[in-house]
């Protein structure tokens, strides 16, 4: 269940529908889908992808989305402090930024620029589309890393991130997870 704090003003939000609101009111769309399905660490991406096909289908056709693929990040995974820190620095991409969590978390920062950053934890269940252009940036987490989740594309290419340079990120390095 995902978790909303606005560090500067140590507000924090866990329920749901408060959540959606905050995000909706901002042009950011979270919803929160369930499966009865558990998966162990051997379940294939087509696997997990057609667990949800419930939800994921509908959503995919409605958003024009194209492909869907599963990203799995834990502390077995090679290069992980090369793969945080690509996402750990402020960036925008061309296309919407859409992560269903099937499992483990992470926390997604943005800065409107209009308003204190705040930043929403994600787990499982939880689905998040990040608006293309919207300044943000991800961590997993700086050890002990465990994200499994589906990826939504139109386009591949619109994910590559395109870098601030703002350094805005590090003024919440101390920040700590909610969970
Ligand atoms: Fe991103």
């Amino acid at each position: 269940m995902a978790i909303l704090s606005i560090p500067e003003k140590s507000i924090q939000i866990s329920n749901p529908s408060e959540i959606k609101n905050f995000l909706n009111q901002r042009g950011i769309f979270f919803d929160q889908w369930s499966c009865d399905v558990v998966f162990d660490d051997t379940a294939s991406s087509e696997k997990i992808i057609k667990a949800y096909a419930k939800d994921l289908t509908p959503f995919m056709e409605n958003g024009g989305y194209e492909t869907a693929d599963v990203i799995s990040i834990n502390s077995l995974t090679e290069n992980y402090d090369a793969i945080r820190a690509k996402f750990l620095s402020e960036h925008i991409h061309t296309e919407d930024e859409i992560r269903f969590f099937v499992d483990g978390q992470g926390l997604f920062w943005f800065n409107l620029e209009t308003e204190p950053v705040f930043n929403l934890l994600c787990q499982r269940g939880d689905l998040i589309s990040v608006p293309a252009g919207s300044k943000h940036w991800f961590d997993a987490g700086e050890t002990n890393p465990f994200v499994k989740a589906i990826r939504i594309f139109i386009d591949m290419s619109g994910w590559v991130p395109h870098y601030t340079d703002s350094k805005i990120e590090e003024q919440f390095q101390d920040f700590k997870m909610p969970v």
